[in-house]
């Protein structure tokens, strides 16, 4: 892996993508790579998806956001080999039912917490006076969240607080930061299954959704570049959701 090379020059800038090494994250980088930015992507696993990425000229930065010392590194690291940045997409999360077990359930409120709250403010903290338009404009800090921040399942609730800590983090960045960089705040509504969710809930899940399809990466990246080419656009909330957010009737 190329970690801590130095940023090619770029006119269009560089971009920051979290959880690069699969799926969404993935998408988002190929995406940026496609349309000419530099990209940094950050992931935990070696993935031939984020080989890829790199063959096509990827900045590959490696860690886990375990705790503060580990996302401090990898924001040390983000910070060395971009120094300035046009944009920072958070989309590393975890995901899973909190765990019936209350000692169980405390380990994995830490980890949720760590990934979706703690390791987007330390990054945002360390990186923000090198993010900038390369036309002199704001640069951009997108969180990832989901629709379930607003409308917690209460199966899921560890996962859906730290999500909602994360959106409102996007509300105290997006005031600090003004007005040299805009922050602002996705909500993906189902784009992909993990590999446990059963077909029944899956089709329950389409059933409750208006647009009755799952969403696509290609969505999410729509939602980000909208941000990014809106300069009056700064602690906004957007659902990206076919309107499942809207529940059924
Ligand atoms: N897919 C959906 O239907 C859906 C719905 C609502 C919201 N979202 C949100 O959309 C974004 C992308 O979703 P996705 O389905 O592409 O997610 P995903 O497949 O679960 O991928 C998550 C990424 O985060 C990384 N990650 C997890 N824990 C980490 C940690 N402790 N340190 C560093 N990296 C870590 C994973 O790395 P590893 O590969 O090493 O595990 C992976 O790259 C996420 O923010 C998700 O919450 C997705």
């Amino acid at each position: 892996m190329n970690d801590n090379m130095p940023q090619p020059a770029n006119l269009l800038g560089t971009v920051v993508v979290t959880g690069a090494n699969r799926n969404v994250g993935a998408h988002l980088a190929g995406r940026f790579i496609d349309d000419g930015y530099t990209v940094v992507a950050q992931y935990r696993s070696a993935t031939d998806a984020l080989d890829a990425l790199v063959e096509r000229g990827a900045i590959a930065i490696q860690g886990d956001f375990s705790d503060a010392a580990a996302s401090q590194a990898v924001a040390d690291r983000i910070a060395a080999a971009a120094p300035t940045i046009r944009a920072v997409v958070h989309n590393a999360s975890t995901f899973s039912p909190t765990n019936d077990d209350p000692a169980q359930a405390a380990e994995q409120f830490q980890a949720f917490f760590e990934v979706h709250m703690r390791a987007p403010y330390l990054l945002n903290t360390r990186l923000a006076d090198q993010i900038a338009a390369p036309d002199g404009g704001a640069g951009d800090i997108i969180h990832i969240t989901d629709i379930y921040a607003d409308n917690p399942g209460p199966q899921y609730d560890i996962y859906c607080a730290t999500k909602a800590g994360l959106q409102n983090l996007s509300a105290s960045f997006a005031k600090r930061l003004a007005p040299r960089v805009k922050v602002n705040a996705i909500q993906p509504g189902p784009i992909s299954f993990e590999s446990w969710v059963s077909e029944e809930q899956r089709q329950a899940m389409l059933r409750a959704t208006p647009l009755a399809k799952t969403g696509t990466p290609e969505a999410i990246y729509k939602a980000v570049r909208a941000f990014m080419d809106n300069d009056y656009q700064t602690g906004a909330v957007v659902a990206v959701d076919g309107g499942k957010r809207l529940g059924s009737n």
